[in-house]
């Protein structure tokens, strides 16, 4: 898609559609005709852009746009770049089920001018909205709906407006890359394949890729990794994509943090042993979506430059039930030497995040944040809301909390404190891989806090995020992306 900036009056832009997003404030200030028009509509209360509404007008009289798109944001005082990206979304979603295929989206409604911040949001909602998971379809894909063009009409906007448009752009891609990744198939994205599509990117992005396979797991002695792979055909891989500042190449030294970027990678968790029910358990594909975020996140970090090293990590296995599969009581030595006591084969993400980590460790990571779908019981505890986060650093949660808000993804702080250690207690071995019923998305982060320690460590457990049963209306439904534009942020403000 295209997607340009224009600096001109929207009543001037000749497209298929105008998008307007307008407040429950006052109609939006458009040509005389054609204000007139939207008047009517807010005096008869067809339209009173509340958040939701919208109302697609036919040749509208002084706009050069073949249509006119109202869609409602809601109270002026209210809005913020997270409005303008769901309102942006909503609206290409309803017009590429007209077939519409130029759209522009006027941001003078809003405020005059319209922040850079705004402009990315627009930019990522259109790009965003126009995705749909169904590349797998023969006959009736949605592909031939794409939008063609875009165009953020801006008038008064300043210089970085077109960076702006182009981070959006950026942001919105990779978050959709990540959303690729994690509507394949199982069948189709195995360990092998997810590092495939890995190297792929990295070698498009011109980033530095390395893929530690079996052989060398077992050199290192990733135990714990290793055995949550042994039950399935598909061997195991670590990858790791490295992304260094250009002051690194110069010789020029580096600033003292080094953040390492880990996620999930579990292809398909049948379970194991412990194996899940049936129902749902189709879902159990999306279980790499903590690893598509980083991948997606390290797609933009090679455009964007920011000014720190970034090395992300992908431990990916598929967790199955063949006859080499590891078995309830068995006892794994890790990567750091700890001893893990498998109670259940199915708490299994834990299990690979921690090997991984400590290997982040021995690269040189300075700060690390992990993504992973880890736990039901955080979708318990925050639903398809929030994505739960976990420190055993303040500052450095801070910091990740910061990003994510400026980024319009919502994540909400969990306690980490001492007592939960307890959770954790084996007679056998140091730990247990699960905590009993209560507090198991605190025991699970618990678990990997024992590894990621003294490292400062975010835990992003993204289970309840990463996926949405239902289309929203500036959304597909499936996988989200979750966490991409948060880590990007986060490294672009190191
Ligand atoms: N991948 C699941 C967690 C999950 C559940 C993700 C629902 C998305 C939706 C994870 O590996 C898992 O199975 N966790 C267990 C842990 C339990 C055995 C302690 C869980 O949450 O039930
Ligand atoms: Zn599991
Ligand atoms: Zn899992």
């Amino acid at each position: 898609m295209d997607v340009v900036l224009l600096r001109q009056a929207p009543e001037t832009v000749e497209t298929d559609a105008l998008i307007v997003l307008a407040t429950e404030d006052a109609p939006p200030e458009l040509h005389a005709d054609c204000a007139k028009l939207v008047a009517g509509f807010y005096g008869s209360g067809e339209f009173q852009g509340g958040v939701g509404e919208h109302l697609l007008v036919h040749a509208p009289a002084g706009l050069k746009a073949s249509r006119l798109l109202l869609i409602g944001c809601g109270k002026k005082a209210e809005l913020n770049a997270a409005t303008v990206r769901a309102s942006a979304g909503a609206a290409v979603r309803h017009l590429r089920s007209k077939a519409v295929k130029r759209v522009a989206i006027a941001l003078h409604a809003l405020a005059m001018p319209a922040s850079d911040a705004e402009i990315a949001a627009a930019v990522e909602g259109a790009i965003l909205g126009d995705y749909e998971p169904d590349f797998l379809k023969t006959g009736e894909s949605s592909r031939d709906k794409r939008l063609s063009a875009l165009s953020i009409v801006a008038p008064g906007s300043g210089s970085s407006a077109e960076g702006a448009v182009s981070r959006g752009v950026i942001l919105a891609e990779s978050q959709n890359f990540a959303r690729d990744l994690g509507n394949e198939p199982a069948n189709v994205l195995n360990p092998t394949e997810l590092a495939n599509r890995a190297r792929l990117m990295a070698n498009q992005e011109g980033l530095e890729i390395e893929i530690l396979e079996e052989d060398r797991l077992v050199h290192l002695g990733m135990g714990s990794l290793l055995a949550v792979a042994k039950g399935s055909a598909q061997p195991p891989v670590l990858v790791i994509v490295r992304y260094r500042p250009a002051e690194a190449n110069q010789g020029k030294p580096l600033k003292n943090i080094h953040v390492g970027l880990v996620g999930k990678g579990v292809t398909f968790d049948s379970g194991g042993i412990s194996i899940k029910p049936a129902e749902g358990m189709e879902k159990m594909k999306y279980d790499m979506c903590g690893g598509a975020a980083v991948l997606g996140a390290m797609r933009a970090i090679a455009r964007l430059k920011p000014a720190v090293a970034v090395t992300a990590l992908v431990p990916a296995v598929e967790n199955m039930t063949g006859d080499a599969a590891q078995r309830p009581g068995d006892i794994v030595k890790t990567l750091n030497g700890k001893t893990v006591e498998v109670l259940n084969t199915d708490a299994e993400g834990r299990l690979i995040l921690n090997d991984a980590i400590t290997y982040a460790q021995r690269l040189g990571c300075t700060h690390l944040v992990d993504a992973a779908t880890l736990t039901g019981a955080i979708v318990v505890a925050l639903g398809h809301v929030y994505t739960g986060a976990f420190t055993n650093d303040q500052e450095w949660m801070d910091r990740v909390l910061a990003a994510a808000k400026n980024q319009g993804e919502k994540f909400w702080q969990m306690p980490l404190d001492p007592e939960y250690k307890d959770l954790l207690k084996n007679a056998y071995a140091d730990l247990s891989n699960i905590g009993g019923r209560w507090g198991g998305a605190i025991s699970a982060a618990y678990f990997i806090k024992e590894f990621a320690d003294p490292t400062p460590w975010v835990h992003l457990d993204i289970a309840g995020t990463a996926w949405h049963d239902e289309a929203k209306p500036s959304m597909a439904k499936g996988p989200t992306g979750v966490c991409v534009r948060t880590f990007v942020e986060l490294a672009m403000g190191l």
